[in-house]
C-alpha cells in the first residue's frame, strides 16, 4: 500500500489526513474493557447479579470478626493484683512503660498528653479492672491508642500492674486531676 492509498479523502485548509486505524487487536481489547465495565458496575452495585458491594464487606468483616476476636480478655480483678504483687511483673511493666507509654504520660506517671496516673482521679475508673480495659482497647478519640493490638497480653498485664504501683507517687510535674476521685 503506498502513501498515497493511505491518504482520506477529505481536506481540510489544504490538510489531508493519513487513515491510521488502532491495531485489530488493541481495538478488540477497547471494546472488551466496555462491556466488562458494565457487567462489573452492575455487579458491583448490586443492581444486577452481585450481593452488592456493602453486602460483600459486610461478609468480609464478619469473616475477619470471626477470625481474629477483638474482645478483651477477661482478666478478672484477683488475677490483675496477683500480678501487681509480683515485683518482677511490675518491672517488666515499667520497662513495657518506659518505651511506650513515657510520650504521653511521662516518665514519672505525671501526664502530660495524657492524664495524671499517679493520682486519685480516674476518667475511667480507677479500679485495677478499669486499667487493665483502657490500656487493652485505648481511647481513640482522645488519642489513646489501644494497647491490646500492638502488645502481647502479658505485657499489657504487666504495664497494668506497673501503672497500678505509681498510685500515690509524686511525679515532678504533675498534671491536675481528670475526671472522678476513686478511693484505694
Ligand atoms: C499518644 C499518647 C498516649 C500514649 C502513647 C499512651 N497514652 Fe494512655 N492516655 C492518653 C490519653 C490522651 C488518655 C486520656 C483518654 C481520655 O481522655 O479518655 C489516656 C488515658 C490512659 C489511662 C486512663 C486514665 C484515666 O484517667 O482513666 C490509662 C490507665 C493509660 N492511659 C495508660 C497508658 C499506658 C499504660 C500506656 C502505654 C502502654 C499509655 N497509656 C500510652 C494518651 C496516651
Amino acid at each position: 500500500m503506498s502513501d498515497k492509498d493511505r491518504l482520506i479523502e477529505h481536506e481540510y485548509d489544504g490538510i489531508q489526513e493519513y487513515d491510521n486505524p488502532m491495531p485489530r487487536w488493541w481495538v478488540i481489547a477497547f471494546w472488551a474493557t466496555i462491556v466488562f465495565s458494565v457487567a462489573y458496575a452492575l455487579n458491583l452495585g448490586g443492581i444486577g447479579t452481585g450481593p452488592g458491594r456493602i453486602a460483600e464487606y459486610e461478609t468480609d468483616m464478619a469473616a475477619w470478626r470471626a477470625a481474629y476476636p477483638q474482645e478483651t480478655p477477661v482478666l478478672s480483678a484477683e488475677a490483675l493484683l496477683a500480678v501487681a504483687a509480683e515485683p518482677t511483673s511490675v518491672a517488666a511493666g515499667q520497662a513495657v512503660y518506659e518505651v511506650n507509654c513515657v510520650a504521653c504520660h511521662a516518665a514519672d506517671g505525671g501526664g502530660g498528653i495524657g492524664p495524671n496516673l499517679t493520682d486519685a482521679f480516674w476518667i475511667h475508673g480507677g479500679a485495677i479492672t478499669d486499667l487493665y480495659v483502657v490500656i487493652t482497647e485505648g481511647v481513640l478519640a482522645k488519642g489513646m491508642p489501644p494497647w491490646g493490638r500492638t502488645l502481647a497480653a502479658e505485657d499489657v498485664a504487666a504495664v497494668t500492674s506497673y501503672v497500678w504501683s505509681l498510685y500515690g507517687t509524686t511525679p515532678a510535674a504533675p498534671k491536675d486531676p481528670e475526671g472522678d476521685p476513686v478511693e484505694r
